[in-house]
């Protein structure tokens, strides 16, 4: 069955992280913040390729209860997670600079801690008067199922910084802050689309967000509207192949946009596709098929919203997730069987979500489909031997702020 949404948080979340921050650093937490994970609709692999995205945020939070020291130090702990931080401020280095990796480092270069850190280090190497402060880390996004944990987790420290420091920092000059921490600190070169998101969106919308132009659009995105659900199906797997194959697809789209000597996939018109593909390299020719392809879909599917076309909407979904699978390859088995069972239980739509590889699957059903679908998907991974999925629903929520 599926689970109602939890972590969306609110007083009670609030003064129960008050409390165990008195605990566990001692003091008084000057406040919480949260940040929220996210799902996509579609666009995927492509803000790297400066393409056009449509995340929402979802109700699973991070939270962090925070509060600023003089002395320069900073303390982080997690309620669910094992270890911390101890360090000051101006020690943190990222590895590239020979921050240290492992226990002890002083850096949190290796382990979760480095999501806090690099987002310290990245807004004082940007010259913002951010000193010492102590955080506890509450993370109610499911780690490891493609929903951006460590997006959250990055923005809810950037804002907690942000105002205890005094910054005035739009938020998606924030969001490139947790990105360049992701980048630069924690070393895994993704794109903004994930800490857009997580900033960003707003209750009872798609963030469609150009990544060339930087301009943002919310959409009114309510499916229950129209009695319809966003199901998410946890895979519950993560193939350990992802990492270096996420760097491989950057690095491929990189080269083919080299090749046709254009600043990125984005410039390639769906009408020039053909010639483009002659003028790549052939491997690259599927990648840089499903990019072009893929910014357009995103086209397709905001215009079949804008006029109510679930049905319109939903094909663009699966569409997606074909282009995903065959022409980027960063499908899995498990994901497939997700998207095949969704079909078959009568989903409008459903694709792959997040980078791939494993993490989640999303659908868009019909709300009396809802438990077919979670049958169906149970059913077909218990006869594929995988391991039970799990399905929660999804409601566009609200981006990152102070909650507390
Ligand atoms: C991950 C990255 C994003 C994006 C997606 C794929 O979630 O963090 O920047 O590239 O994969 O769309």
């Amino acid at each position: 069955m599926t689970e109602p949404v939890d972590g969306a948080g609110g007083d009670d979340e609030s003064a129960a992280l008050r409390d165990a921050f008195h605990g566990q650093l001692g003091g008084q937490a000057a406040g919480v913040w949260a940040a929220p994970g996210r799902v996509n609709l579609i666009g995927e692999h492509v803000d790297y390729n400066e393409g056009l995205v449509l995340p929402f945020a979802l109700a699973q939070r991070t939270y962090a209860a925070a509060a600023p020291r003089k002395d320069g130090w900073l303390r982080v702990r997690s309620v669910q997670l094992r270890g911390g931080l101890d360090t000051q401020v101006s020690r943190l280095r990222p590895p590239a600079e020979g921050g240290s990796g492992g226990d002890g480092g002083g850096n949190g270069n290796g382990d979760w801690t480095a999501y806090v850190a690099g987002v310290v280090w990245v807004l004082r190497e940007q010259g913002h008067p951010v000193g010492g402060l102590d955080l506890l880390i509450d993370g109610r996004v499911p780690v490891g199922a493609g929903l951006s944990s460590s997006a959250a987790l990055e923005c809810a420290v950037a804002v907690a910084a942000a105002d205890l420091f005094g910054l005035d920092l739009p938020a998606d000059d924030l969001a490139r802050v947790a990105q360049r921490a992701e980048n630069d600190y924690v070393g895994v070169p993704c794109g903004l689309m994930d800490q857009m998101a997580s900033m960003s969106s707003t209750a009872g919308h798609a963030l469609l967000f150009d990544v060339r132009s930087g301009v943002v659009e919310q959409v009114p995105f309510s499916p229950q509207d129209a009695d319809l659900r966003v199901a998410v199906i946890d895979t519950r797997v993560k193939h350990s192949v992802g990492e270096g194959a996420y760097a491989d697809r950057v690095d491929s789209c990189e080269r083919a946009a080299q090749a046709l000597k254009v600043a990125s996939l984005r410039d390639v018109a769906p009408a020039a596709l053909a010639d483009a593909l002659a003028r790549v390299p052939a491997d690259a020719a599927p990648r840089v098929r499903h990019v072009v392809t893929e910014i357009a879909r995103v086209g397709e599917a905001v215009a079949a919203l804008r006029r109510e076309d679930w049905a319109g909407f939903g094909r663009a979904m699966t569409a997606s997730h074909v282009s995903l699978r065959d022409d980027f390859e960063v499908s899995c088995v498990e994901l497939d069987a997700a998207v095949e069972a969704a079909l078959a239980a009568g989903a409008l739509g459903a694709r792959m979500t997040g980078a791939g590889f494993g993490g989640s699957a999303i659908a868009l059903v019909a709300q009396d489909r809802l438990d077919e679908l979670v049958a169906g998907v149970q059913s077909s991974f218990a006869a594929k031997g995988y391991r039970e999925p799990k399905v929660i629903q999804a409601a566009p929520s609200e981006g990152a702020g102070r909650v507390g």
